[in-house]
Order: C-alpha cells, then sequence, then structure tokens
C-alpha cells in the first residue's frame, strides 16, 4: 500500500504541467479505434484508466502504437472491424471505460464481457443497460444492476427518443456512441447539460451530429474519418494546484495548456465567487475544445451557497472544491450533488470523514454538504482507495497544524500519473510511504 505524507510547507510557485484529460483521452481512443483510416493522438492521458481502454481495443484487434511521449497511434479498423475478444474485458477502476464501452460494443456485432476492480463492480450501471435495451442492445448486467456486463454480439440497434433521468455525461456518451450503429435518428434530451467532449469530438472525427440546447441528435450509420487530436491537460487534475494556490499563504503559480470547455470549468466559477484570485491566460480552442493557462495566487476565499446548477460541471472537482471550504470564512453548502455518492467512492461520505478527521466542522446531508471553515489540523485520513480523494486530502496539508498522512494512494494513478512530481515541484512537501503487509 501507498500513503501519502504532507508537511505544511505553505507554498506553491512555477509553471506546472498536469497530464491530459481524462475524459477526452478515452473519446480519443474510442473514435480513433472505429473510425476509417489512421489517427494521431498527442497529449494523451497514460494513466491506469485510459490504459485500459487501450488494452481492450487491442484485445479486439485494433492496432495502436504508443510513444513514451503521450503520443498515440491507432489504425482504425471502421465500425465493422472490431473483433471478438477471447477473455473478459477487465476496465479496472475506470467507470468512463465501461459506460461509453457497453454503448459503443452493443451495435458492433461482438459478443463480449465487462468487469472491474472491487470499485467499479459496485457502481451502477442499469442507467445505460436499460436505455441501451430499449434500443434492442442484447445487454444484461447483475440483478443488482451492477457489472458484469455481458453484451451478446448480431443486434441490430433502432434509434430512442430519450430523455436523461440524470446528468450524466456517460450516459449520453454510451448512448450517442451506440446511436452511430443504430437505424434511424437518436435523439438525447439532457435534464442539465454535461461535459460535450463526445459531441465536439464526432465533429472532429468528421461525423455530423446536431447539438441544440439540451438536446443531442445523431443519425447512424455513417462513417468516422481518422484524424488528429490534441489533448489538453485535464482541468480536474488542474484543480488541486488551483485549490492549493488559493490556500497557500505564498503562491502564485501557472497551469499551462488546461482544458476549459464550459461545461467543465464551474470549479473557476466557484472558487471566483468564494474570493479566488484565478485569471486565464492565452486562450484558444485546439481540436474544438477551448484551452488556456491558468494562473492563480493566493486568496482569501469566503464560503457561499454553491448553485445547484453549476455541479454537474464540477462534479469530479468537489472533493477539491471542499478542501477550499473548509479553508474558507464562514459556511459553504453544497446541495444537488447525490451523484458524488456513486463515484469512485462514496464521495460525499469520503469528504466529510476526511474533513472532520482534520478538525473541520462539517454537516454531512444526502445529497451534499456544509462545511464551516476553520484551521485545519493534521492527522491521518482514508482515501477510500479513491485518487481524487487522495490528491484533494494532500493539497489540505499545504496549510495543516501537523502532518497529515493519507492512506492507500496508488490510485491517483488511474488519472494522474506523476502526481508526486508535480506537487514537490510545485512546493509540497510531500513523502511517499510504502506500506508492506505480511499475510
Ligand atoms: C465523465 C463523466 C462524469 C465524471 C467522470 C467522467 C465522462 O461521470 O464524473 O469522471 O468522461 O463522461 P457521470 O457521467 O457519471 O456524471
Amino acid at each position: 500500500m501507498i500513503n501519502y505524507c504532507i508537511s505544511p510547507s505553505g507554498k506553491l510557485s512555477g509553471r506546472i504541467h498536469v497530464p491530459g484529460d481524462k475524459s477526452i483521452s478515452h473519446r480519443a481512443l474510442m473514435l480513433s479505434a472505429i473510425a476509417e483510416g489512421q489517427s494521431r493522438i498527442t497529449g494523451f492521458l497514460d494513466g491506469e484508466d485510459t490504459m485500459a481502454t487501450m488494452a481492450v481495443f487491442r484485445a479486439m484487434g485494433v492496432e495502436i502504437q504508443h510513444s513514451s511521449e503521450n503520443e498515440v497511434v491507432v489504425d482504425g479498423v471502421g465500425m465493422e472491424g472490431l473483433t471478438t475478444p477471447i477473455t473478459a474485458l477487465n476496465l479496472g477502476n475506470s467507470g468512463t471505460s465501461v459506460r461509453l464501452l457497453s454503448g459503443l460494443l452493443s451495435g458492433l456485432g461482438i459478443e463480449c464481457e465487462l468487469v472491474g476492480d472491487d470499485s467499479l463492480m459496485s457502481r451502477p450501471m442499469r442507467r445505460i443497460v436499460d436505455p441501451l435495451q430499449k434500443m434492442h442492445a442484447s445487454i444484461t448486467c447483475s440483478k443488482d444492476g451492477t457489472l458484469p456486463i455481458y453484451i451478446k454480439g448480431g443486434a441490430s440497434l433502432t434509434a430512442i427518443d430519450f430523455e436523461m433521468p440524470v446528468a450524466s455525461a456517460q450516459l449520453k456518451s454510451s448512448l450517442l456512441l451506440a446511436a452511430l450503429s443504430a437505424n434511424g435518428r437518436t435523439c438525447i434530451h439532457e435534464p442539465v447539460t454535461t461535459r460535450d467532449h463526445t459531441e465536439r469530438m464526432l465533429k472532429q472525427f468528421d461525423y455530423q451530429i446536431e447539438c441544440e440546447g439540451s438536446t443531442i441528435a445523431l443519425t447512424g450509420g455513417g462513417v468516422l474519418k481518422g484524424t488528429s487530436i490534441e489533448v489538453p491537460a485535464d482541468i480536474s487534475s488542474a484543480a488541486f494546484f488551483i485549490v492549493g494556490a488559493c490556500i497557500a499563504n505564498e503562491a502564485d503559480i501557472i497551469i499551462e495548456n488546461v482544458g476549459v470547455n464550459p461545461n467543465r470549468d464551474a470549479v473557476i466559477h466557484i472558487l471566483r465567487e468564494m474570493g479566488a484570485d484565478i485569471t486565464l491566460l492565452k486562450e484558444k480552442v485546439v481540436s474544438g475544445e477551448p484551452v488556456a493557462d491558468i494562473r492563480v495566487k493566493s486568496s482569501e476565499l469566503h464560503g457561499i451557497e454553491i448553485s445547484e446548477s453549476l455541479v454537474p460541471s464540477a462534479i469530479d472537482e468537489f472533493p477539491a472544491i471542499m478542501v477550499a471550504a473548509a479553508c474558507a470564512i464562514g459556511k459553504t453548502r453544497l446541495t444537488g450533488a447525490g451523484e458524488l455518492r456513486v463515484k469512485e467512492s462514496d464521495r460525499i461520505t469520503a469528504i466529510v470523514n476526511g474533513l472532520q478527521t482534520l478538525g473541520i466542522d462539517v454537516d454531512e446531508q444526502p445529497d451534499g454538504m456544509t462545511v464551516t471553515g476553520g484551521l485545519i489540523s493534521g492527522g491521518e485520513i482514508n482515501s477510500f482507495t479513491d485518487h481524487r480523494i487522495a490528491m484533494a486530502f494532500a493539497i489540505a496539508g499545504l496549510i495543516a497544524s501537523d502532518p497529515i498522512t493519507i492512506k492507500d494512494c496508488s490510485n491517483v494513478e488511474t488519472s494522474f500519473p506523476g502526481f508526486v512530481d508535480v506537487a514537490k515541484t510545485a512546493g509540497l512537501d510531500l513523502v511517499v510511504e510504502e506500506q508492506v503487509y505480511n499475510v
């Protein structure tokens, strides 16, 4: 087991690079694999989650070259070219892989079983299985609505008109990927707009898709054309350093080339409302996605009521945002965030548990929490094997009164390989401790 031990250093500075966006990297691989011709992906996230996606495409006969500089070249096999894998496809900790692949593979004529690690095996899958069955996919999950998922080849999919019951980009993307091989025009209505990387990327692969307000429509049977995709740095990884710079006593950092898609950037809006000094520099559009350098300086934060409308576009950033709330003056209230309970861990419980361990007054609610800012003490934090919980509490260590130890941080590799080096270079006093168990 790997633990992080952080001693308070109070400073964060310099120009920081964080790895490529996880959501965009998964989608770039998936669309490249089913496109006609070769695609080149640069800035690819070499994390365990995206490597799980890569491994399953290799297992289905796709040639993928992966150089050490976050560059991937994929020889697309077209919509009909994937082959049936000989063993179950193991997606590890990655919910995005399993949900998007379920949609994509449902209409492609191959047979497979999808499994994952303990966390992924317990996450809800009916949200995708039910609408895919409505499209006549031959797909099943366990009676508890979890993995394993079985897909039987040969189903011919029918387009649907679907009102999404939850705000989930994974559900939306799963259905859009299934719609590529369905007969007719699929129409999806979102309750609140979620990240639109699939929609933007389909356009990069020259596939027609209509997006109007909260409705997205596409007609199946077309062809994706191989292309080049430049993946920006992940705002969800940048969020730890954005919060770190806000709460550190002496901080001035620039995080370079970060994706600032308007459906992902609510962490910036929420922190600015709390008083954060955040500036976007060198704004541009790369491979259809808005990108900028993000400059953050030490800030005096105050508590706010977080607008429920911002929750879907900051869904992965709440572990970090709640650490900011713990350092703010007054109360911060998060509501309408029940989805946090079905992430890699129950993040409401994990955040509340961690903040309370550090002496912060937190009131847990079914769909959120109220955090009263205060002084962060030292202590031992349970990461619940969740990468974002581990990194958020590592950042809290910057300004704690005493050292913080975070247990079981190995899953940081799923989304942020190199976190320890980036954190140390920026100013965190972080030591990795390997704990060996004798069985
Ligand atoms: C993701 C969507 C979100 C997010 C996850 C990545 C995606 O999940 O939490 O980390 O890439 O589509 P939901 O769709 O469950 O909200």
